[in-house]
């Protein structure tokens, strides 16, 4: 079965994801394209409505990216948001004129009239803004719903043409009425019908995968994180007796993690879940190395030697599973093109470009909290879902130096108070991340009588909405005495404890 499609044209803003995230939370589908789509082909896909996204550039620029002719003869509804507003504006025959000084931040928008797309906005909210250039005017036909401080026109409408536009941001959660206007686009002007749930993405998903497994096997690597977790569950709902998930233990997890992840999924699975334990494994290929990239080169080796290896023992298999979010794929099709490589992160999706198989992906349509309500739908434990992220060389990118398996015991354990006292205090799901670290350098202190000279562990907690950019979590001082007090006198060998302070950037989130 297919969706009704909203398509969002993508300009370059920072906040398109925001735009399909909050489609797709009210029940619409809604997909990120590249913005110099044809005509011929929007038509094709005959979506229920267009977004025309913010973007860097400025539409009076040479070169600036447009929106293909005729477009806007298709009858399909169509709302611009900053960029996307000005380029409707110089389109249509109004004025856009560039503003000496950029708008950014919070702006207060004051309601002149409500029209279709601002029924039922409160008279004064506050919006998201973020532009340089302004619409002087817009042509006839236009009526003129609000202003803020500094623009006039902030938002218009021409229903007869379906043409609708804001200046501001109502993607941004800054934007108080933000979701009241775009659902007022959606549902009011477009007549979505809000046919998007996770049942039925369930149900779709499952005939799909059907469809393309028939009698095959499938592998899939299962780390115990909630992407691969809801692809091991949904083949097993799917194609059980045909799915082999393989859990490689490899001793670099969280205290219990490995035995949690075990015996949750494997109630979960039943016979189709395999866990190999490699901990020696990845313990003596790691001896003596300290360099972070070797670390990960030898731990997504080491994985795929122990992957293959199980799937040669256990009759090989054809396709291969893996948890692909939809971010990736945007990212990896992206129009303003590759990031510079800061860290080779390696995750299972390493493995086929090595293995040769086709591949499953179920999760290539969905943003991570649709996965993680599709994980609710398939009844997996929510110490699961809401975990937070875990990089796949685990705890040896926490161990500053060395790997051995004293330090991954010693910063488990305290990594273990954290994450305790954190969920004790209502702070775990407040944060994205949060996790210890074993510092390479030892530190005099004093315990009772006797002088020590222990190691040290810093702690780092951070906000972010995505990982691309992160902010050090301001944690209540009661709450970090209360961990690093636990810490130094239960977890032996540290006797000093660091809050890490960094944003990222400059820093990373992973210490290496
Ligand atoms: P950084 O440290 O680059 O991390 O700010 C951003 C996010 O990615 C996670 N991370 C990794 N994930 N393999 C992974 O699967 C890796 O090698 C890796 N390194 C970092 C990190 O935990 C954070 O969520």
């Amino acid at each position: 079965m297919s969706h009704e499609l909203l398509l969002i044209l993508d300009y370059g803003s920072q906040f398109t994801q925001l735009i399909a995230r909050r489609a797709r939370e009210v029940g619409v589908y809604a997909e990120i394209v590249d913005p110099r789509l044809k005509r011929a082909e929007i038509e094709r896909r005959a979506p229920k409505g267009i977004v025309l996204s913010g973007g860097p550039r400025s539409v009076l620029e040479e070169g600036a990216p447009g929106l293909d002719e005729g477009v806007l003869g298709l009858g399909i509804p169509v709302l611009g948001i900053c960029y996307g507003f000005q380029l409707l504006a110089r389109d249509l025959g109004g004025r856009v004129k560039a503003s000496a000084r950029r708008e950014y931040g919070e702006a207060t928008l004051a309601i002149e009239r409500e029209g279709r797309l601002l029924a039922g906005v409160d008279q004064t909210s506050r919006v998201w803004a973020s532009h340089g250039d302004v619409v002087e005017s817009m042509p006839q036909g236009f009526t003129r719903l609000a202003r803020t401080d500094s623009v006039d026109v902030a938002a218009v409408e021409d229903p007869g043409r379906g043409v609708y536009a804001v200046m501001f941001h109502p993607e941004v959660a800054h934007s108080t009425q933000g979701t009241r206007i775009l659902k007022n686009f959606l549902f009011e002007v477009c007549g979505f019908s809000g046919d998007w749930t996770m049942g039925q993405v369930l149900q779709e998903q499952i005939g799909k995968i059907r469809a393309q497994v028939g009698k095959r096997r499938v592998l899939c690597a299962l780390s115990g994180g909630v992407d691969s977790s809801v692809v091991a569950a949904l083949l097993h709902r799917a194609v059980p007796g045909q799915v082999l998930a393989v859990f490689v233990d490899h001793g670099l997890l969280r205290l219990g993690e490995a035995e949690q992840v075990s015996r949750a999924m494997g109630q979960l699975l039943d016979r189709d879940l395999l866990t190999v334990d490699a901990r020696e494994r990845f313990f003596s290929a790691l001896r003596g190395v300290e360099d972070p990239e070797q670390k990960r080169k030898i731990i997504g080796s080491q994985f795929i030697d122990v992957f293959e290896d199980t799937a040669r023992t256990t009759g090989g298999a054809d396709l291969l599973a893996q948890g692909t979010l939809y971010p990736d794929v945007i990212e990896s099709t992206s129009t303003r093109g590759p990031s510079a490589k800061i860290k080779s992160h390696h995750n299972v999706g390493g493995l086929p470009e090595h293995m040769k198989m086709e591949l499953v992906e179920p999760l290539r349509e969905l943003f991570k909290d649709e996965v993680r309500e599709l994980g609710r739908l398939l009844g997996l434990p929510s110490a699961i879902i809401q975990r937070h992220p875990f990089p796949g060389p685990g705890l040896a990118v926490r161990i500053l130096g060395p790997v051995t398996p004293e330090a991954v015991k010693t910063l488990s354990l305290a990594d273990d108070i954290f994450i305790t006292e954190l969920r004790k205090a209502g702070l775990y799901d407040k944060v994205w991340q949060a996790f210890a670290v074993l510092l390479p350098v030892r530190t005099v202190g004093v315990m009772g009588d006797g002088r020590t000279y222990d190691q040290v562990v810093a702690l780092r907690a951070v906000t972010s909405s995505d990982g691309m950019t992160a902010d050090w979590a301001r944690l209540p001082d009661t709450f970090l005495a209360r961990v690093s007090s636990r810490i130094v006198n239960e977890v032996q060998g540290v006797n000093r404890i660091v809050y890490d302070i960094s944003s990222k950037p400059p820093a990373t989130i992973e210490w290496e």
